[in-house]
């Protein structure tokens, strides 16, 4: 029998934090990642680019015989499911439900999200938590400065620190007891915005829930493969040097080989 690999896809590095859960989650599936190096980033596109940019993704990851889609970046999944859905005729998994689903085990209901400009403008994340709890109080906030400052290595620098104590001074007012990091990038600033919002905020990863998902997915519908597996093929659209020499710190191990593809219909 031949065993279909999860197609995972994001803008560039960042949904590498997304691969790196799914890999630990579920070791023996075959996993292919599409990062869209040369037309990142997402988040400070119209909802319309983006959405052709994920359907673009989607159509390649599609033709490599992938059995389940995963929107690992947080931008598309905010603007691009539902056509996704309508395009594709396999499970789609974007990180902003699983993410919501979490958070809404937050026992004030004072929440924040962060994220970029598009996914926060969108409202999905507030409007996914309210879905699971209709008086949540969602307060959110688009921190695009925090992409660079982690693809830079500057994860736990002091302008990190800096960046994060401007960005989030709104919440520690509100006192929310749950911040979502709404973006691939922020896992990697993890201990500065603990640090800057106090230990007893939860802060919830999309890219570990979302692993969840996949792999509650996969449990439901039988769709994990019984023994070997475990091959890791990546694929960007622009040169893969940058992604090569980025993206490690992104996915905690070296990345192997990286092939330049195009994607645009
Ligand atoms: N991957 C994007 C996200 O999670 C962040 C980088 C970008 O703007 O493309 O929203």
């Amino acid at each position: 029998m031949l065993h279909r690999a999860i197609g995972i896809f994001d803008s560039g590095v960042g949904g590498l934090t997304v691969f790196k859960e799914i890999m630990r989650a579920l070791p023996r599936e075959d996993l292919i990642y599409l990062g869209d190096t040369a037309r990142v980033p997402y988040g400070t596109k119209s909802a319309e680019t983006v959405r052709r940019y994920a359907l673009e993704a989607g159509a390649f990851l599609v033709d490599q015989g992938v059995k389940v889609l995963v929107v690992a970046c947080n931008t598309a999944s905010a603007v691009a499911l539902p056509a996704l859905r309508e395009r594709f005729r396999l499970p789609v998994i974007g990180v902003i439900e699983p993410g919501a689903r979490r958070a809404a085990q937050s026992r004030s209901g004072r929440i924040g999200v962060i994220g970029t400009e598009g996914t926060i403008a969108s409202g999905r994340y507030e409007d996914a938590i309210r879905s699971f709890l209709p008086e949540a109080s969602v307060c959110s906030t688009a921190c695009p400065l925090l992409v660079p400052l982690a693809e830079e290595g500057w994860a736990e620098h002091a302008v990190a620190h800096l960046v994060a104590d401007e960005y989030l001074a709104r919440f520690k007012q509100r006192q929310i007891d749950t911040l979502v990091l709404g973006c691939t990038h922020y896992p990697l600033l993890r201990k500065v915005l603990q640090g800057v919002v106090g230990d007893d905020v939860t802060l919830v990863d999309s890219a570990e829930q979302t692993a969840e998902a996949v792999r509650e997915l996969f449990a439901e519908q039988g769709l994990a493969r019984p023994d070997g597996g475990g091959q890791r093929t990546f694929f960007v659209t622009d040169v893969p040097d940058r992604f090569v020499r980025v993206g490690e710190p992104f996915l905690g191990q070296a990345l192997g080989r990286v092939t330049q593809v195009r994607i645009e219909g």
